[in-house]
């Protein structure tokens, strides 16, 4: 990729890190923890790429990381995709992590909050700052997000914020209300998918009953001008991920996406990449395809940029720098 996207200075807000496993990494780490994969080659595993929703693409990604064992995974596992975002353009990263995915298997919180962090300290010399946001799976039971909680409550300082995601439609939040209000009174950030494939509904009872700061997707928000009025008027970023909603056929196709319809209605959208190893692409590769898709110019992408770094969690001094990033990168641009 050689385009103005890559070169683009900007925050990627919506990242699971387990969603950033490449087949060959798979295999790596499946051969060095004696792990049997359910596919033959990587090549075997690539087809089966092929998602017809959200839940044919969850199987796969919590069926991959059973490879993912030891300190050493989640470092080696973060620190590649962190090496591949920089090299696009991605100068703050919030990683999302699964953590009950990991201690069900019987792999300890500290190991995995550890190999994820000692690779964001490594991040530094790239340029790239960043921390790590616990996401509960809302499609398990509540007591499963209440242990992992018991645990990382303890050192909240590890974290940046909480978050919620997995299967949607079925699992409304309220559940898990009392861990985000302990969590907003630790000081801790709250963020909340909604809206992907469920309706405005899930957008609304993750503002009122987790306190959101910020939406993971909710594209469907749309389909309630009161919503998008709520979510204008009180600058609530949504984090979209277009690469994701086609794979996993939220849209058609991309031509469908409604991020133009986003801005248009004035909402603080940003662009990312969700999975991108599974999805076809990272932030750069997202952001490329809608600027060519809908004919972006340099000053919309320079928008979407400042969006991605205003909705961040970066302290004030870092999203300064990284604002003057962006507009010397606006200013290298002849103005259209
Ligand atoms: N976990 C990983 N990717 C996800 C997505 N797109 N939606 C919900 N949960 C997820
Ligand atoms: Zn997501």
């Amino acid at each position: 990729m050689t385009s103005d996207a890559l070169t683009l200075p900007k925050a990627e807000l919506h990242l699971h890190v387990e969603g950033t496993l490449e087949p060959d990494l798979a295999f790596a780490l499946a051969v060095r923890n004696g792990v049997d994969l359910p596919f033959a080659s990587v090549e075997e595993l690539r087809a089966a790429y092929r998602f017809t929703d959200l839940q044919s693409f969850l199987d796969l990604y919590y069926a991959c990381m059973d490879v993912l064992r030891t300190r050493e995974d989640f470092r080696d596992l973060a620190a590649a995709y962190l090496r591949r975002a920089a090299a696009e353009g991605v100068r703050h990263v919030e990683l999302f992590f699964d953590a009950q995915a990991h201690t069900a298997r019987g792999v300890p919180y500290a190991d995995v909050i550890g190999g994820l962090q000692d690779a964001l300290d490594a991040a530094a010399h790239l340029g790239v700052t960043g921390g790590l946001i616990l996401c509960f799976l809302r499609d398990a039971p509540v007591e499963e997000a209440e242990e992992v909680w018991a645990e990382a409550r303890t050192r909240p300082e590890a974290l940046l914020g909480v978050g919620l995601d997995s299967a949607e439609v079925g699992n409304p939040a309220g559940r898990f209300a009392p861990i985000y209000a302990e969590a907003r009174a630790l000081g801790l950030h709250a963020v909340a998918h909604a809206g992907e494939e469920g309706g405005p509904e899930y957008v609304w009872d993750a503002l009122r009953e987790l306190g959101a700061e910020r939406i993971d997707h909710g594209i469907r928000s749309l389909e309630d001008p009161e919503l998008v009025r709520h979510l204008a008027e009180h600058g609530i970023p949504l984090t979209v991920c277009p690469f994701s909603n086609v794979r996993l056929r939220a849209v058609d196709r991309l031509a469908d996406h409604p991020l133009p319809a986003m801005l248009a209605a004035g909402l603080h959208v940003t662009v990312n990449s969700d999975d991108p190893a599974y999805f076809g692409g990272y932030a750069g590769e997202n952001l490329e395809a809608v600027a060519e898709e809908f004919g972006l110019s340099a000053a919309e992408l320079g928008l979407l940029a400042r969006n991605s770094v205003t909705a961040s969690f970066a302290s004030a001094e870092r999203k300064g720098e990284l604002l003057a990033e962006i507009e010397r990168w606006e200013g290298a641009r002849p103005r259209e």
